[in-house]
């Protein structure tokens, strides 16, 4: 069956435009985080502690975070990314209480994206890890390339089987699988879920949460086989920004606004807005200079 409600794990504000070409301002990220809220969205990935060099969209987090106050805000969650101790300090440093380690299924990408190996990433993340877990910070783990990698091709599920398990094994709370280059299909998905189920992982703790992309139309065909085998948290970005610096087809993550469109037509609950929703992407696609492409932001939004 499916279940009665789903929470929606945001991430516009981060992964949306972390792939941006335009650096957006300071004010209209934490405007855009506030009306993100105010539509009903809980949780929201608000920026990312890595090294400034490496994502220039993101260099600004020291004067964001402190800027996500207000009525708005009060009791929603504002995880951030952080790869390394340096990145955990300067979370702590602002009072944040929910951060996520990000690994690889692959060598490849591990190397692109965080200059290691898949073991070597996991290493640098275990003392973030524990350390976050003593503060009595909430920890996600995400994996990316969970189902394909650019230069990889097809990654085989006991590999992506083997990070999950590291990043369970260090204390993570939720496990977000990312299907980074939009390559998976819901045969697919539910191989990998079938497979963590029977290494023991798809329980209460770690959560599984899917992170899609929509490079090849299939984000919510594979979001529902995934909540047909019991996932609950779906990561989206509102009105679909984003992409991915390594597909070649730049398509974004699924966008926030298809996903309630399908979600309140099963009769799934997720206290988003979305009028209000749609309308805020429409407001950021007018900052960005570039139209939204969600489907459903368009058709309720369009002339
Ligand atoms: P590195 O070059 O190996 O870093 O990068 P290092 O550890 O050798 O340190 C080099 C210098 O960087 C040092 O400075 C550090 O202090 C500094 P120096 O002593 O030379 O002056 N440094 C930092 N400065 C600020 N904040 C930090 C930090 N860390 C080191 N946190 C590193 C390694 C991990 C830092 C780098 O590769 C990095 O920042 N990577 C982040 C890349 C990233 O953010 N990618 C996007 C997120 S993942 C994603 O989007 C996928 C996801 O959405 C899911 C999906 O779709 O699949 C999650
Ligand atoms: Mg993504």
């Amino acid at each position: 069956g499916l279940p009665a409600r789903v929470r929606i794990h945001e991430v516009g504000p981060r992964d949306g435009l972390q792939n941006e070409k335009t650096v957006v301002p300071v004010a209209v990220k934490a405007e855009f985080i506030r009306r993100l809220a105010a539509a009903g969205l809980r949780t929201i990935e608000a920026t990312s502690f890595v090294h400034p060099k490496w994502v220039p969209q993101l260099a600004d987090a020291e004067e964001l975070y402190p800027r996500l106050t207000g009525q708005e805000l009060d009791g929603v969650r504002l995880p951030v990314l952080v790869p390394n101790a340096r990145g955990l300090e300067r979370a702590l440093a602002l009072g944040a209480r929910e951060v996520a380690v990000f690994a690889s299924a692959t060598e490849s990408f591990a190397k692109a994206n965080l200059n290691r190996t898949v073991d070597g990433a996991l290493e640098m993340f275990e003392p973030v890890v524990s350390r976050a877990k003593r503060e009595g910070l909430a920890v996600r783990g995400y994996l990316s390339m969970c189902f394909g990698d650019p230069w990889e091709g097809p990654v085989p599920v006991t590999q992506v089987v083997r990070v999950c398990r590291a990043l369970a094994r260090m204390g993570c709370d939720e496990l977000s699988l990312g299907d980074t280059i939009g390559v998976a299909t819901p045969g697919h998905v539910r191989a990998l879920l079938t497979a963590l189920g029977e290494a023991g992982l798809g329980g209460e703790s770690p959560r599984l949460a899917v992170h899609f992309h929509d490079t090849y139309g299939q984000a919510l065909s594979n979001t529902l086989a995934a909540l047909q085998h019991g996932v609950t948290t779906v990561d989206a970005s509102a009105g679909g920004l984003g992409g991915c610096p390594y597909a070649k087809s730049a398509t974004g993550n699924l966008a926030t606004e298809d996903l309630v469109w399908m979600l309140h037509g099963l009769g799934i609950e997720t206290g988003v807005d979305l009028d209000q929703l749609s309308a805020t992407s429409v407001w950021m696609a007018e900052r960005l200079g570039r139209p939204s492409p969600s489907r459903t932001v368009r058709a309720l939004t369009g002339p």
